[in-house]
């Protein structure tokens, strides 16, 4: 498959069937998130992988955009470990994360899987549970599953704003 063509088959899925996802698979999502570029290298990024029932039950109660999915990521970003670029002393870890994330995003979809990038949750609810989250930033969450059969995109899946409106050509 085409880069441009996984691009755009990518959808956020928001129903699961109840089909376990193989540890092979988490394994290779994580791999996608190691693959990226990141600042001076700093790989200054974490990742939870969210399975076990009481851990599951946990997560869910930070956001209500769980969709019961079997398996949650969860990508935290931590400042102290990125490079500041000088000039402005602007602070590359979430940038970091968000590129690492958008990698497993869309190995997700390779896989044959489904998720959605989830940014409205309480991360205080996800860091009092899960103590070891505390001095990140959590930038997303990834709730993960086979998409159910009657799983279809929402319609802002297709909206996009023309190339006119986003690229300057200088
Ligand atoms: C940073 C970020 C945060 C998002 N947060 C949520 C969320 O909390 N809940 C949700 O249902 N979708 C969330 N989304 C999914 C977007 O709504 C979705 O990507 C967008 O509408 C385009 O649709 P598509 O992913 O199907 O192409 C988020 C996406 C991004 C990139």
């Amino acid at each position: 498959m085409s880069f441009n063509k996984l691009a755009y088959d990518r959808y956020s899925v928001r129903r699961f069937s109840d089909r376990k996802v193989e540890r092979e698979k988490l394994d290779s999502i994580l791999e996608a998130a190691l693959a990226a570029p990141t600042a001076v290298n700093r790989q200054p990024f974490r990742i939870w992988v969210i399975e076990s029932p009481e851990a599951l039950e946990k997560a869910r109660e930070s956001t209500h955009f769980h969709f019961h999915a079997p398996v949650i990521f969860v990508v935290g970003a931590d400042p102290s470990a990125a490079w500041e670029r000088p000039y402005d002393n602007r602070n590359f870890a979430d940038v970091d994360a968000a590129i690492a994330a958008t990698h497993m995003m869309l190995a997700i979809h390779d896989l044959g899987l489904g998720t959605t990038w989830v940014g409205h949750f309480d991360p205080a609810c996800l860091k009092t549970p899960f103590p070891d989250m505390a001095p990140y930033d959590l930038i997303a969450m990834f709730p993960v599953g086979y998409p159910a059969q009657d799983c279809v995109p929402h319609p802002l899946h297709e909206t996009r704003k023309p190339a006119g409106e986003i690229a300057v050509f200088l």
